[in-house]
C-alpha cells in the first residue's frame, strides 16, 4: 500500500513539474523580451536602419529618394512622414522594409519614438 502511495506522489509531482514546465512557455516570445525605450536617439537606433534598411536607401540605391544612410538623411526621412508609416505598415506609404516581414515590435517602436521626440542626435 505504501508503494502504491509513493508511486502516487511521484505521480502528482511528475504532472506539477509538467505543468510548470508548460507554463513558463509563451507563444510570443519576442513580448518577453525588454524593450528600453528610454533616451532613444538616432545613435540608439543608427543600427537598425544599418541592418535593415540602408543597403536599399544609401547614396547609390535611394528608392523614393529615401536615404536613411546618416542622422541628416533619416531625419529627412522622418519629417516627411514616410519613415513613420512605412515601418509601422499604416496606409499611405509601402511597407518596409521592403516585401521582407515587418520589424520586431521593440525596432517599430524605438523608430516612432525617435520620430515622435523629434528625431535627436
Ligand atoms: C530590398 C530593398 C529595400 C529595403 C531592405 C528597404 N527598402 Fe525602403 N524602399 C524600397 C523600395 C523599392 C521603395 C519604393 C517603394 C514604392 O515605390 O512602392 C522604398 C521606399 C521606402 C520609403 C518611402 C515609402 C513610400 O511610400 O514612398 C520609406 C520611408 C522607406 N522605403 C523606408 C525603409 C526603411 C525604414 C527600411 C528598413 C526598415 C527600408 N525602407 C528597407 C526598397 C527597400
Amino acid at each position: 500500500m505504501k508503494r502504491i502511495i509513493n508511486n502516487f506522489i511521484y505521480f502528482l509531482f511528475i504532472i506539477e513539474f509538467a505543468l510548470l514546465v508548460n507554463s513558463c512557455k509563451n507563444d510570443n516570445e519576442e513580448d518577453l523580451k525588454i524593450c528600453d525605450t528610454t533616451n532613444v536617439s538616432y545613435s540608439s537606433i543608427k543600427t537598425i536602419f544599418d541592418n535593415n534598411c540602408v543597403r536599399c536607401h544609401n547614396d547609390q540605391i535611394n528608392n523614393n529618394d529615401i536615404l536613411l544612410n546618416t542622422y541628416e538623411n533619416a531625419k529627412t526621412a522622418a519629417e516627411s512622414g514616410l519613415l513613420y508609416k512605412a515601418v509601422n505598415h499604416l496606409s499611405g506609404a509601402t511597407p518596409m522594409p521592403y516585401q521582407l516581414p515587418k520589424l520586431e515590435n521593440c525596432e517599430v517602436r524605438k523608430i516612432s519614438i525617435w520620430i515622435e521626440t523629434n528625431t535627436p542626435e
